[in-house]
């Protein structure tokens, strides 16, 4: 079943087990305005209270861009205190988006830049094309990364790199992307669907609720100390093991069959 709802700066579709989340200002290369990310949030918290989505896939309309940032239009106009708690709030969005229990996939064709490269960050898997291009400009226009991007990158590749790009605001090809660890498949662009159906291919053998608890550990943990994130890691642990779904996988492996899981 399709089930697919229209708006104006989002698209935001159901198909089987999947649910695609549109940035939908192509002519603008898909820059977040307010909207867009009122949307944004709205659609995930849907995906994710709904019991029958197995995964999410984020990605841009048109073939030009994932998305340019933020929309600089609506940047110019804020005060300090203003830009301030609008970055609050897009932190408060991508924070979110690690803590969906559902993997969310970014499907990149093109430009991703500033808030885009922030948003595509918080997803747990990168699938771009070979002519994308990565980067934070916002030190072009003297500003910085508002929506957990200097933390976020450094995160990703390490402090060299990411002070490096920030700096300097160079955008770079999805090969180095890769080379970086920033992205986690680069394909040509008649490649692009499929290699994200693939993914979710492969996502979709897994126990939805065992895949929760995976994002959690490791997002979590990331903000713990080590010995803290290892206790957490273990009751992780102990919550996976109180699933139907690790009895089936259990027994399954015992049984030589396949397991079904039903994510619960
Ligand atoms: C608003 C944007 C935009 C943006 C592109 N457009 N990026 N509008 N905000 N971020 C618009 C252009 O104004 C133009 O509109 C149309 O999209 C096509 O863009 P062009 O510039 O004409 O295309 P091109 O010459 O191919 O250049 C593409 C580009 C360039 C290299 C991506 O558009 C660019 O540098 N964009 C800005 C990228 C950037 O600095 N991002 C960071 C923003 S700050 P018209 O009407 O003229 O056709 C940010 C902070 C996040 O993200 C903070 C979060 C809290």
């Amino acid at each position: 079943m399709t089930e697919v709802h229209r708006k104006t700066v989002l698209l935001y579709e159901k198909h089987g087990k999947v649910a695609t989340v549109t940035l939908n200002r192509p002519k603008a290369l898909n820059a977040l305005n307010t909207g867009v990310l009122k949307d944004l949030r709205d659609a995930l918290v849907d995906a994710e209270a709904d019991a029958d989505i197995h995964v999410i896939v984020l990605t841009g309309a048109g073939d030009r861009a994932f998305c340019a940032g933020a929309d600089i239009q609506e940047l110019r106009d804020k005060s300090a205190i203003e830009a301030r708690d609008w970055s609050l709030w897009v932190q408060e969005i991508t924070s979110y988006m690690e803590r969906v229990r559902k993997p969310i996939l970014a499907k990149i064709n093109g430009f991703c830049l500033g808030g885009g490269l922030e948003l595509a960050m918080a997803c747990d898997f990168r699938i771009a094309t070979d002519k994308s291009l990565f980067g934070l400009p916002e030190v072009n226009l003297a500003i910085i990364p508002g929506g957990g991007g200097t933390q976020r990158l450094t995160r990703l590749i390490g402090k060299t790199k990411a002070l490096e790009l920030l700096m300097t605001g160079t955008r770079i090809y999805a090969e180095e992307a890769l080379r970086l660890t920033l992205v986690n498949t680069v394909v040509p662009v008649e490649a692009l669907d499929a290699a994200v159906e693939a993914v979710i291919k492969e996502l979709r053998t897994k126990s939805a609720v065992t895949l929760g608890l995976l994002k959690l550990a490791v997002n979590n943990g990331l903000e713990m100390s080590l010995e803290q994130a290892l206790y957490y890691e273990a009751e992780c642990f102990g919550s996976a093991l109180a699933t139907e779904d690790s009895r089936e996988g259990l027994k399954a492996f015992l049984d030589k069959r396949k397991a079904e899981f039903k994510g619960k």
